[in-house]
C-alpha cells in the first residue's frame, strides 16, 4: 500500500504518508509518501550530480535507454492502463489509448535523440566576418523539474521525461498529487533500464512543499509545467532566470459551416467534448454552428451524447466516469446553473448520477458565462448559432485562451481565413480541436502557454544553443 519516493536510484521512505483515494469508489488505494523540503533538495542534488554522467552519454546511448523503456511499457501495457484508470477514473478504453500514445511518445524521443542538429553559418557573409565560419551546437541544460497534471498521468510525463533524456538532461518529477501511481510505476520501469543513477528522481507530495522548492532552486535550470494558468503564472513569477515552459488550459472552439456532413461531425463532437469527462486541455468546449444546420446538429448531437455509457472506469464498456474530485462536480454543477440563470438553454445532462456528471449540452450560451469563457474541465459543451464563419472566428478569439481550434467547412477560402485569423497555437481543418498526435508541435498563445511540446520541439526548449566561431 505504501508508495515511496525515488531519489538517486533508491526507494526512500518519508515521515508523512497521505491516503490516495480512487475518484470513482472513494476507497483508499495507496498511501503516498509526502517528500520533505530536505528530500526534494536531495533529489535536486542527485540530479545535478547525475548530469555529469548524462551529459557525456552518446546520442546512441540516450536513444537506447528510451528504447528499453518503450519495450518495458509494451510488456506492461495492461498493468499501466489499469493504474491510470484506477487513480484518475479515466475509462479503461481511453487509458489503454493513453498507454499506446505513451509508448509512441517515448519511441519518438528515442528517435529524436539521434537528430539533435546544429548548423554551419557563413560568418563571412558579414563585412567583418572574413575567414571565419560559425557552428551552432545544442547542449543539455542540466536539471529539469517536471510538474505534471492528473489528466494524462503517463503521457504528459512522457512529454517531459522523453525529450529531457533524449537531450541529455536529468529530471526531478513532481506528478499531480491526485495521480502519483502512474509515475511510481514509471520509476519502477526506469530502474530496470541503463539510465544513470540519479538521472530520474520522483518526489511526490504537495505543490507547496515540493513544487515551491523545485521552482525556486538555483540548481534547477528549467521548469516544465502542464496545468492551470493560475499555477503556471505563479511558477513563472517565482522561477527567477531559469527557463519556464508552460502548457496551460483552454476553452477550445469549433466552427461548423453550412453544407457539412452533420452525421460525421456529431460523432466527432461527442468524442471531443466528453472523452476523459472533458478533462483535456483541448477538450471541445464551444461549438459555433451555422444556423442552416444548427437544428439538425443539436438533435443528432443530443441523441449520441445520451447513448454514452456511464459507470466504473475499470469496466471496458464505460464511456464516462467521475470527475477527478467531488469538488469538481460541485463546481461544474454551479457553472451550469449560473449559465442557465444567464439565459442558456439546457439541452441535455446537467445532473449528477452516482457521482458522475452526465454529458451536458447547453445552447444559446452568453459569452460571459463561465462555461463559455473559463476552462470548464468537465463534460460540458456550449452550442451557439452563427450566420457567418467570420462571426465564429471572432467569438473563438474573444477568449483569454488560445490552444487549438477547429473548423469544418467545404469552402477553401473560409478554411484559409480560419487558418490565418484564429488566434491559437494550432488550427485543425475538417476535424475537432481535440486532435493531438505526439510528435506535432503542441502549445498555445495568450493564457494557454508559452512553449511548444511534441518531442522535437520540446528538445529545442530543453537545450541551449551554443555558438562556436572558428577563425580559419
Ligand atoms: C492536455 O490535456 O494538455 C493534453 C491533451 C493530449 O495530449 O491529448
Amino acid at each position: 500500500m505504501r508508495k515511496n519516493l525515488y531519489i538517486d536510484g533508491q526507494w526512500r521512505e518519508s515521515e508523512i504518508y497521505s491516503d490516495l483515494k480512487s475518484p470513482y469508489s472513494q476507497q483508499t488505494i495507496a498511501k503516498i509518501a509526502q517528500a520533505s523540503i530536505e528530500q526534494v533538495e536531495e533529489a535536486i542534488d542527485a540530479a545535478q550530480e547525475a548530469f555529469k554522467v548524462m551529459r557525456n552519454l552518446t546520442a546512441y546511448e540516450r536513444s537506447n535507454i528510451l528504447e528499453q523503456l518503450v519495450n518495458l511499457l509494451i510488456t506492461n501495457k495492461d498493468k499501466a492502463a489499469e493504474i491510470i484508470s484506477l487513480e484518475s477514473a479515466k475509462p479503461l478504453k481511453f487509458a489503454i489509448g493513453e498507454v499506446e500514445r505513451t509508448i509512441e511518445t517515448y519511441k519518438f524521443a528515442a528517435e529524436e535523440a539521434k537528430r539533435i542538429y546544429g548548423e554551419v553559418l557563413p560568418i563571412d557573409a558579414a563585412k567583418n566576418g572574413a575567414n571565419k565560419i560559425g557552428l551552432t551546437i545544442r547542449e543539455p541544460l542540466g536539471v529539469v523539474a517536471a510538474i505534471t497534471p492528473f489528466n494524462f498521468p503517463m503521457n504528459l510525463v512522457a512529454h517531459k521525461l522523453g525529450p529531457a533524456i533524449a537531450a541529455g538532461n536529468t529530471v526531478v518529477l513532481k506528478p499531480a498529487s491526485q495521480t502519483p501511481l502512474s509515475s511510481i510505476f514509471l520509476a519502477e520501469l526506469l530502474s530496470q533500464t541503463d539510465l544513470p543513477k540519479g538521472a530520474f528522481n520522483l518526489v511526490t507530495g504537495s505543490g507547496r512543499t515540493v513544487g515551491d522548492v523545485l521552482v525556486e532552486s538555483e540548481k534547477v535550470k528549467m521548469v516544465t509545467f502542464t496545468g492551470s494558468p493560475g499555477v503556471g503564472l505563479g511558477i513563472k513569477q517565482r522561477a527567477g532566470l531559469k527557463k519556464v515552459s508552460l502548457e496551460l488550459g483552454s476553452n477550445a472552439g469549433l466552427i461548423i459551416d453550412q453544407h457539412t456532413d452533420i452525421d460525421v461531425i456529431t460523432d466527432k463532437c461527442v468524442v471531443g467534448a466528453f472523452s476523459n469527462q472533458g478533462q483535456i486541455c483541448i477538450s471541445l468546449q464551444r461549438i459555433y454552428v451555422h444556423e442552416s444546420v444548427a437544428e439538425e446538429f443539436l438533435q443528432k448531437f443530443k441523441e449520441k451524447a445520451e447513448k454514452l455509457v456511464l459507470g466504473d472506469p475499470l469496466n471496458i464498456t464505460t464511456d464516462i466516469s467521475t470527475l477527478i474530485s467531488i469538488e469538481d462536480n460541485n463546481r461544474a454543477l454551479s457553472w451550469i446553473d449560473e449559465a442557465i440563470a444567464e439565459g442558456a438553454k439546457l439541452i441535455s445532462g446537467g445532473q449528477v448520477e452516482a457521482n458522475i456528471l452526465k454529458p451536458t449540452i447547453l445552447a444559446e450560451v452568453p459569452s460571459i458565462s463561465k462555461v463559455s469563457c473559463q476552462e470548464v474541465f468537465a463534460p460540458i459543451v456550449t452550442v451557439n448559432k452563427i450566420s457567418t464563419v467570420q462571426e465564429a472566428i471572432e467569438a473563438i478569439n474573444d477568449s483569454r485562451f488560445g490552444l487549438q481550434a477547429g473548423i469544418f467547412t467545404n469552402d477553401i477560402r473560409k478554411a484559409s481565413k480560419a487558418m490565418h485569423l484564429l488566434e491559437v497555437g494550432g488550427v485543425v481543418i475538417n476535424d475537432i480541436p481535440t486532435f493531438r498526435v505526439d510528435h506535432m508541435p503542441y502549445g498555445g498563445v495568450k493564457e494557454s502557454g508559452n512553449c511548444r511540446e511534441g518531442i522535437k520541439y520540446a528538445i529545442e526548449e530543453m537545450t541551449e544553443l551554443k555558438l562556436v566561431i572558428w577563425n580559419q
